[in-house]
């Protein structure tokens, strides 16, 4: 791998403990004015000094976050679709694009770059195709790229089906992979050659959450990409710390949730 691959991954992911804790607030590239984002800028501006790297749009960056703040960025290449999208009655979210041009991450200083890809729906071939633009751009500047795994509704968040998604995500030559947590985890980490980090998903209890990224951790996984369960909590610093000392400390549920439990009464 060359000096500046590793090197940005390396800002991403702490070489200390081979882990990371990544906030994504990509939510509104295609959901519009998501809950608790029709503010970004003062929803993440407490957060980012317990992030380790930034999932967010174009449009997010430019407007919401301050250039003399350090976090890395990884920046969403895909898009073009939105929950409305409607394809002859069928959902057409998995009709993306890719959104952003190599010229233009690097101008923004990305430290990694990501595209959702949909398997097993009618736009497979175009969103891996999407995927592997991506890799051979990102090969020729030194930026790493991670795949998400994007859920249709039609499909089953099982191993079989996540397992394959991150398997060809990681031999298209993706450097990370984002998924979904699932029974059996630790098989598909096994079967996953690169880092594999976990979204959260719909908001959930907060020590439900916790318990998620624990499962995770647990079963082999590089670290979490989460969204919601932090940002739509009504302690989000309390979660990100605690989501921290799990991924990055190995602490337990009970410890994580002790630095959270007291700022939610
Ligand atoms: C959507 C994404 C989002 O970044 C991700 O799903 C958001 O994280 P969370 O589910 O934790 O809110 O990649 O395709």
């Amino acid at each position: 791998m060359d000096w500046g691959m590793a090197n940005r991954l390396n800002r991403m992911i702490d070489p200390q403990t081979g882990k990371i804790v990544m906030l994504a607030v990509d939510h509104g590239y295609f959901l519009g004015p998501t809950s608790g984002l029709e503010r970004l800028g003062a929803t993440i501006e407490p957060l980012l000094d317990h992030a380790d790297a930034l999932m967010l749009t174009r449009g997010a960056l430019r407007r919401w976050v301050d250039p003399a703040r350090r976090v890395p960025v990884m920046l969403r290449m895909s898009g073009g679709t939105s929950i409305v999208s409607n394809d002859n009655g069928a959902s057409a979210l998995s009709n993306e694009s890719l959104a952003v041009s190599i010229d233009d991450a690097l101008r923004l200083n990305a430290s990694g770059i990501t595209c959702s890809i949909f398997v097993g729906t009618e736009h497979e071939r175009q969103t891996l195709e999407n995927l592997t633009d991506l890799i051979d751009a990102g090969q020729h500047y030194g930026l790493p790229v991670m795949a998400v795994t994007a859920v249709g509704r039609e499909m089953v968040r099982d191993l079989r089906y996540l397992g394959l998604c991150t398997r060809i995500a990681a031999e298209l030559g993706a450097h990370i992979v984002k998924t979904y947590y699932c029974e059996g985890f630790e098989k598909l980490i096994e079967a996953t050659p690169v880092p594999v980090v976990i979204a959260g998903g719909k908001k959930i209890p907060e020590r439900e959450a916790l318990e998620l990224a624990h499962r995770a951790i647990s079963a082999g996984a590089a670290g979490v990409d989460m969204g919601r369960n932090i940002f739509q909590s009504r302690a989000p610093v309390a979660m990100i710390r605690a989501v921290r000392a799990i991924v990055h400390q190995g602490a337990g549920v009970d410890d994580a949730w002790s630095l959270v439990a007291g700022e939610l009464e």
